[in-house]
């Protein structure tokens, strides 16, 4: 059987790290979205033969065993107790290690799809080690909407979900790499010690505390996500990868100057983002960057349950 579903991609508000610990991965905080822009996974399942085989028409896609999808499949196949060949089709419209969460968030639509393509489900917990087993930040993927990472970022809590916000993503062609910019944060003199991740924990309980119960419904339910970002949370990551690679930091001042509300690094980048206050200003800030050489994309947040709404569309 065959099942193709969407794979969405996610943005980090705020990201604040701490220590190196002692298994090597760094403690953090971080608030993650879902986003409206999508891959394509297809996975076709033939029960009683083997193999995995990946699919991509992107030569930046790894299509052996190291492609997160493969991993995943593969685990899901060993929870199962089941033999099968898997064919796994990645559609890529996401950039390749931008900081959208796009190989992590190609991992899960494999365990969703491939679970129903086998017609057979892992339970919830299996499912959370398998997301937790190929990296670090696929367990958002399993909730969506607006969620609150803590540990090395795949501990998830999902929090009430918010209206859907309109924003901007840049993603200049410049890479950057995760554990190098983890391995160049460590350089950084740290006199608070985790003093980043205290203030981050702060700052949420302050949003939380003012605006009560994010709820979908009211006057300020449009205005929570930009309350949050009010409250002055930011990326760590920009400390470390904005001096090292300018242009980065450039683009975050032109998504400011289009009138963004907020505009930050997602993840370790390269991607940029900016959340807008209207559908209008989003689109037309995007058509400028466009015309100004950047590869702007207006979008807008993911609420969790158009996430489920939409996956199997
Ligand atoms: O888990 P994931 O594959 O996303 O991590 C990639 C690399 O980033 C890890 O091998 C580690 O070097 C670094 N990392 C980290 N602390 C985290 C997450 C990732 O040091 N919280």
């Amino acid at each position: 059987m065959s099942v193709s579903i969407r794979s969405y991609a996610k943005i980090n508000i705020g990201l604040r790290i701490g220590p190196r610990r002692a298994d090597g991965f760094h403690d953090l905080r971080t608030m993650y979205t879902t986003i409206a822009l999508h891959d394509r996974v297809t996975v076709d399942a033939d029960i009683g033969r083997s193999g995995i085989e990946i699919r991509c028409s992107d030569p930046k896609v790894p299509c052996d065993s190291t492609n997160t999808c493969y991993k995943a499949a593969e685990l899901v196949l060993k929870a199962l107790d089941l033999r099968a060949r898997v064919t796994i089709t990645i559609e890529k419209s996401l950039p390749v290690q931008g900081g959208l969460g796009a190989a992590s968030g190609n991992a899960v639509a494999t365990i969703f799809a491939l679970e129903k393509a086998l017609g057979k489900s892992v339970t919830a917990s299996p499912r959370v080690e398998i997301a937790a087993t190929v990296g670090s930040d696929l367990n958002l993927f399993l909730y969506g909407g607006l969620t609150l990472g803590t540990g090395r970022g795949e501990e998830v809590w999902p929090l009430p979900d918010l209206l859907s916000i309109p924003m901007v993503i840049v993603t200049p062609e410049v890479g950057v790499s995760t554990p190098a910019a983890f391995k160049a944060w460590d350089t950084l003199t740290h006199p608070g010690g985790s003093a980043t991740i205290s203030e981050f924990n702060h700052l949420v309980y302050e949003w939380l505390s003012a605006s009560g119960v994010p709820a979908l419904s009211g006057d300020r339910a449009e205005t929570l996500l930009l309350d949050l970002v009010r409250t002055g949370i930011s990326n760590d990551f920009e400390r470390v990868v904005f001096p090292e690679i300018p242009v980065l930091r450039e683009v975050k001042c032109a998504l400011e100057r289009e009138g963004a509300a907020y505009a930050s690094l997602s993840g370790s980048g390269s991607t940029l983002y900016g959340l807008f206050g209207s559908v209008e200003t989003a689109a037309a800030a995007a058509e400028r960057l466009n015309a100004a050489g950047m590869k702007a994309i207006a979008t807008r947040t993911l609420p969790r349950e158009e996430y489920w709404r939409e996956m199997f569309q």
